[in-house]
C-alpha cells in the first residue's frame, strides 16, 4: 500500500513546493564563480603524458636513498614530497610520469601521490621557463618601497608575458604568489630557489637582463641573491636607531661598525 502511495505523494510535494515564491537573493559577489580546473585535473600532452619515461638519475637515487633512510620502512610513503621535489628538479617540473615513477618507488597509489602534488601549489604540474620568477603580490609587498604593481608592470612591458605565461625562448615564466615570507624588504620576488629583495621597477629590469646576459655570455655573473638596496638583509636601512649607547652589562658594543 505504502508503495503504491508514493508515487502520488512525491507528486504532491513537488506541486506544493512549486506554490512557494522563489526566493529573490543575490550572492555578496558579482564575479563569474572560477570554472578553472586547472589546479586538480591532468590533461596528458605531447610533454606531458605518461608514456614519456621517467627515472630518476643514479646521482638522485643515491638522495633518493638518504630521503627514505629519514623514515621507518613501513612509513616509506612520509617521503613522497621530498622526492616530488627531487624529481620535479631533475625533469624541471613534475610530470605525470615523475608522479608515477614516485608512486612506484614509495609503493602508494599513484593517486595519493597526485592528491599532494595537486594540493602544494610548488610542485610544478606544468613546464616553466629556465628561470620561474615569482612575485610576491600580497600586502606588504604591494605596499612596500615601490609596490609589487610597479614590480609586476616593470617585468611584464620587460619581458612581453603576462601572469601565468612563458617567454618564447622558454627562459622565463612568470607568477603572482601570495607572500613568500620577506615582507621587511618587500617588495621582493623570487628567481627559481632565490630571493631578490628591495625591488624597484629599474632594479628588476636590471636583473633580468643580466639573467638573459648570462644566458649567452659565461662570462657575465647572475646577480647575487639578497637586497639590491645596498641592505646586508633585513637590518634598518636608516641605520642602527636604537642600544646606540655603551650597556650597564659587562656587555660591549661592536667598533668595527658593522651591526
Ligand atoms: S608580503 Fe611579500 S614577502 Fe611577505
Amino acid at each position: 500500500m505504502a508503495s503504491k502511495l508514493a508515487p502520488f505523494a512525491l507528486r504532491q510535494s513537488r506541486f506544493s513546493l512549486s506554490r512557494f515564491p522563489i526566493r529573490q537573493s543575490r550572492p555578496f559577489t558579482s564575479a563569474s564563480p572560477l570554472l578553472s580546473d586547472v589546479l586538480h585535473v591532468h590533461r596528458n600532452s605531447p610533454e606531458n603524458n605518461p608514456n614519456i619515461p621517467f627515472k630518476f638519475s643514479a646521482q638522485n637515487l643515491q638522495i633518493v636513498d638518504e630521503i627514505l633512510a629519514r623514515y621507518p620502512p613501513q612509513y616509506k610513503k612520509a617521503a613522497v614530497m621530498p622526492i616530488l621535489d627531487l624529481g620535479q628538479r631533475q625533469h624541471g617540473f613534475t610530470s605525470i610520469s615523475v608522479m608515477n615513477e614516485v608512486a612506484r618507488m614509495l609503493e602508494m597509489p599513484p593517486m595519493r601521490v597526485y592528491e599532494v602534488a595537486t594540493f602544494y601549489t610548488m610542485y610544478n604540474r606544468e613546464p616553466v621557463g629556465k628561470y620561474f620568477v615569482q612575485v610576491c603580490t600580497t600586502t606588504p609587498c604591494q605596499l612596500g618601497g615601490c609596490g609589487s604593481d610597479a614590480i609586476m608592470k616593470a617585468i611584464t612591458s620587460h619581458l612581453g608575458i603576462t601572469n601565468g605565461h612563458t617567454t618564447d625562448d622558454k627562459l622565463f615564466s612568470l607568477l603572482e604568489v601570495e607572500c613568500l615570507g620577506a615582507c621587511v624588504n618587500a617588495p621582493m620576488l623570487q628567481i627559481n630557489d632565490d630571493y631578490y629583495e628591495d625591488l624597484t621597477p629599474e632594479s628588476v629590469v636590471d636583473l633580468l637582463t643580466a639573467f638573459r646576459a648570462a644566458e649567452t655570455d659565461k662570462t657575465v655573473k647572475v646577480p647575487t641573491p639578497g637586497p639590491r638596496s645596498g641592505r646586508q638583509t633585513c637590518e634598518n636601512s636608516a641605520g642602527l636607531t636604537s642600544l646606540t649607547s655603551p650597556m650597564w652589562s659587562t656587555e660591549t658594543l661592536r667598533t668595527d661598525g658593522e651591526l
